[in-house]
């Protein structure tokens, strides 16, 4: 079977999409420098698939290195760019990193690809060069204008799919699938693998379930008035499982299908946005749990409201986010409860 090369297969998307490419019988091969994931990760995956994914502790900017991952496996056919350092607001303080780390790690795989005759990149890239989306552009496709980024990381995301775009013209072997996420969130429903946050979380969903947990105190919800039914934000939330079986959607097609455009480019989210209230609300219902909550004024940089039109996912990849948000949710707090010890 066809081997796949995951960087960051170690972290928190990588490793669920580690997951199904497996259940799908492909074989894979991480590479992770674990700086912000677990090696204890590789335990998880192999709890679920029965099977330990192979996997090297490698820097993707590491030219000479990567180099000999390539000689040492000829049979990768091709790539999942999942290696990123991504916390928006340290890419703020410290924008050098982020544009290090994540256009070097890309223009090298991207040089090795070429030397080593590897034909196919999947790439991670976000909803966030969208930017707030005109009214007209709601739900947003895949056409819609991009914004001028809000963060170095965000520009980093809109960089890279410049960089592909730009080698791709330059060499007519290449393929690529640029897949935009929106808000990834839960955790395997064996609560055996799931998210990993570094200290205290910006990201919702973790801080979220660590309220929960009792390990803060409470969550702040960054502003009730926007213009939005309830005032609160609006985000298209999609569970990190779907996702991941979107990435070997994309895979299959890239190895199987032969008409298709060299760069495809597909928005992955659930189509139906959902407000922060939203969230705090269905999370309580389905988990019981009382979740302390304040109102507060709005977080800088956020986005008012911004929700996925899939249908190009649903209709070209053969992909559909199914897993109703209850579930996730649910699916989030067993992995918090489970690396917590709470019964
Ligand atoms: P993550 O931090 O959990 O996973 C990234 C993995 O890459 C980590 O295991 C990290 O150790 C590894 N890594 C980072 N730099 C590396 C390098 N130079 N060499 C080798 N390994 C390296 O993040 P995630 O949430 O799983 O995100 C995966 C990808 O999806 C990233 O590219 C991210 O920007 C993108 N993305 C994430 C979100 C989100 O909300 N989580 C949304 C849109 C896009
Ligand atoms: C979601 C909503 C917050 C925390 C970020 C990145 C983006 C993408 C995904 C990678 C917002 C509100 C949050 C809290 C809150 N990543 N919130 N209290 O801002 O959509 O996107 O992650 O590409 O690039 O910017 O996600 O989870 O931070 O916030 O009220 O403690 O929850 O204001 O409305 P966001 P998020």
């Amino acid at each position: 079977m066809a081997r796949i090369l995951v960087t960051g297969g170690a972290g928190y998307i990588g490793s669920h999409t580690v997951v199904e490419l497996m259940q799908q019988g492909y074989e894979v091969l991480i590479v992770d420098n674990l700086s912000n994931s677990n090696i204890d990760v590789l335990d998880g995956i192999e709890q679920i698939v029965g099977r330990r994914p192979e996997f090297l502790n490698v820097d993707c900017c590491d030219y000479v290195q990567m180099d000999s991952v390539f000689i040492q496996h000829p049979d990768i056919v091709g790539v999942i760019h999942f290696a990123a350092s991504k916390a928006v607001g340290e890419s703020v303080q410290e924008p050098l990193k982020y544009y290090r780390n994540n256009i070097l790690s890309l223009v090298t795989l991207l040089s090795l690809m070429n030397e080593h005759k590897v034909p196919n990149i999947v790439f991670s890239s976000s909803c966030t060069v969208y930017g707030q989306p005109d009214k007209e552009h709601l739900p947003v496709d895949e056409t819609a204008p991009l914004k001028k980024a809000l963060s170095p990381y965000g520009n980093t995301k809109k960089i890279n799919e410049d960089i592909i775009f730009d080698q791709a013209h330059a060499c007519p072997q290449l393929h690529a699938t640029i897949l935009r996420y929106f808000n990834p969130i839960g955790a395997h429903p064996s609560a055996l693998i799931g998210e990993l946050p570094n200290g205290v979380p910006n990201n919702l969903l973790p801080f979220v379930t660590q309220t929960a947990a009792g390990l803060r105190s409470e969550l702040k919800i960054f502003g009730n008035d926007y213009n939005t039914p309830d005032g609160s934000c609006i985000r298209d939330y999609i569970y990190v499982v779907d996702l991941a079986k979107a990435h070997v959607k994309a895979i299959d097609r890239m190895l199987n299908v032969k008409d298709r455009e060299q760069v495809e480019v597909f928005n992955l989210g659930t189509g139906r946005g959902l407000s922060v209230l939203e969230i705090v609300n269905t999370f309580m219902k389905v988990t019981g749990v009382n979740l302390p909550y304040t109102i507060v004024g709005r977080r800088e940089g956020d986005i008012e409201q911004v929700w996925a039109e899939p249908h190009k996912a649903n209709t070209v990849l053969g992909w559909k986010a199914e897993t109703p948000v209850e579930e996730v949710l649910l699916s989030a707090w067993n992995w918090e409860k489970k690396l917590r010890n709470i019964n």
